[in-house]
């Protein structure tokens, strides 16, 4: 499938975006340079200067906010205009412009916008736990970059039941994860796949925020996917019978921004909502195990596996592939419908 143009998608962790340090990052193929201006504003513009083409990273961010071209020094304000020629009588040509992005800083989080459509932050999915948590409960604020197409992403987030397998132990059980039955809700251009696992022990990685004796627990899990690359995992254990609301949940953000057809950058963190309080240093302790295990999970079990799936998709080409469907598949389904829709309405604007 293509990629949807009209949307949000996230370049960085804001805490990435340093001032006077211009960075770049390809999105669908589109080289950009995203600086902080004058103020604390941001800016994106395209990565490449109009005089040489030097990219824009290269050079650096003046104190008025404008970003100087490293190899002559023209300067660009963050519409794209160029406000100073060094050179001569200083005359500004017609066509030094750069093609300027919409961007937003928004739940700790730098975003862009492709489309041709007015760009709404209103779009952005509601992440606001990242903002309005303390920030004592937010894990580490990570990123891995993977040679894969990001929908293999979306389809390993969207279906849980291989925490049974590859992350078994530590994310989840086979008699347990796997054998849940699991419910499959759309609304709107949201689908969430949520299962609901009573009496079973405990994954690892939520028995350490929780009792930290392995004793049994009422277990949930509800990933939804909003369109095209935004993932959120509501994940949690209760004691068993006590209902959601007494236990504790560890909301995992899963931010995909595609690259390419074949490179996904991977924003992650989460976010311990209700926490059971634990005295410091164990609480410290505590969050530095879950950024570190989460990482582990997705670089030691997820990508190697995406990534040898997209070779062995590559090695017969991905026209000859059509997946045999199972139960737990139907989250994978309905999303990739919601997208196929979106991305036809937007060809049909484009025509
Ligand atoms: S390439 Fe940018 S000023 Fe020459
Ligand atoms: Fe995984």
């Amino acid at each position: 499938m293509g990629f949807l143009k009209n949307a949000w998608y996230v370049a960085m962790w804001a805490e990435n975006l340093k001032e006077g340090e211009p960075r770049d990052i390809t999105i669908l193929d589109q080289a950009i340079v995203v600086f902080r201006t004058a103020g604390g504003g941001v800016a994106a513009l395209e990565n490449r200067c109009p005089h040489r083409s030097a990219p824009l990273h290269l050079g650096s961010v003046c104190a008025d906010g404008t970003i100087e071209c490293g190899y002559h020094g023209l300067r660009f304000d963050g519409s794209g205009s160029c406000v100073l020629n060094p050179h001569g009588k200083g005359i500004i040509p017609a066509g030094a412009r750069v093609r300027p992005y919409p961007v937003c800083e928004k739940h700790t989080l730098i975003w862009v916008w492709l489309g041709d459509r007015p760009a709404d932050p209103a779009e952005i999915p509601d992440l606001s736990a990242l903002d309005n948590s303390p920030q004592e409960h937010v894990t580490l604020r990570d990123r891995l970059e993977m040679d894969v197409h990001y929908q293999l992403v979306v389809d390993n987030l969207l279906d849980l039941s291989h925490t049974a397998y590859l992350h078994k132990g530590v994310l989840g059980n086979p008699q347990t994860t796997a054998a849940a039955e699991i419910a499959v809700q759309q609304s709107g251009n949201t689908v969430t796949v949520s299962r609901w696992m009573p009496a079973v022990p405990p994954p690892g990685l939520h028995d350490l925020m929780f009792h930290r004796d392995g004793a049994l627990v009422d277990h949930w899990a509800a990933m939804t996917w909003h369109a095209p690359s935004v993932l959120v995992n509501d994940a949690g254990v209760t004691r068993p019978g006590a209902g959601q609301a007494e236990g504790t949940t560890l909301l995992g953000f899963h931010l995909l921004t595609p690259v390419s057809r074949r490179k996904t950058i991977y924003h992650f963190a989460a976010v311990r909502m209700n926490p059971v309080p634990f005295p410091e240093p164990l609480r410290l302790e505590i969050m530095e195990q879950l950024s570190r295990l989460r990482r582990q999970a997705f670089t030691t079990e997820d990508e190697p596996m995406i990534e040898a799936q997209q070779r062995a998709i590559d090695h017969v080409g991905e026209e000859n592939v059509t997946p045999v469907l199972l139960e737990v598949d139907g989250g994978a389904v309905r999303y990739r419908r919601v997208l196929e829709r979106l991305l036809k309405d937007e060809a049909a604007c484009a025509s």
